[in-house]
């Protein structure tokens, strides 16, 4: 049957096409998964923005920053942990950087605090 035959073909050529990429899952996406804008007014103004803004979506998105929160001391750490992993991230401004960070995204809550009961939103 002709049908059948066709509809082994695509599947065959769907199978190939994700095994090649590697995503069983996402066989023929729709679209692209939706990459959520970043914000950039989360960065507020300094000497330090711009040096994140260009340096810090190297590897990752901005996203990733701006949902980060801590200390001084634990941007700092997180810092050296970025130039470990390739930054190029002048190391005698971590503390510049660290503290436009611990400013901008302070040390807050954990949101999967498994005590907070969820309340009706
Ligand atoms: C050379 C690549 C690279 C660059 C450039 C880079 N990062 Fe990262 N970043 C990583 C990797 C890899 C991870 C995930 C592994 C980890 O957490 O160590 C990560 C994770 C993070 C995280 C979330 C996890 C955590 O450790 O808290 C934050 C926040 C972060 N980076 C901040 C920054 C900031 C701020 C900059 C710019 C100053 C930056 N990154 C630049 C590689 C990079």
């Amino acid at each position: 049957m002709r049908l059948a035959a066709l509809a082994l073909a695509l599947v065959l050529a769907l199978l190939g096409h994700a095994s090649a990429r590697a995503a069983p899952m996402t066989i023929a996406p729709a679209l692209p998964p939706p990459e959520v804008p970043v914000d950039e007014s989360l960065f507020p103004p300094g000497p330090e923005r711009e040096f994140i803004l260009d340096t810090c979506q190297g590897c990752h998105t901005l996203n990733l920053v701006a949902r980060s929160g801590g200390s001084i001391e634990g941007w700092s750490d997180r810092l050296v942990r970025m130039i470990r992993a390739g930054a190029p991230i002048p190391r005698e401004q971590i503390p510049a950087l660290a503290a436009y960070l611990a400013k901008a995204f302070p040390e807050r809550p954990r949101l999967q605090a498994p005590t907070r009961p969820r309340s009706g939103e």
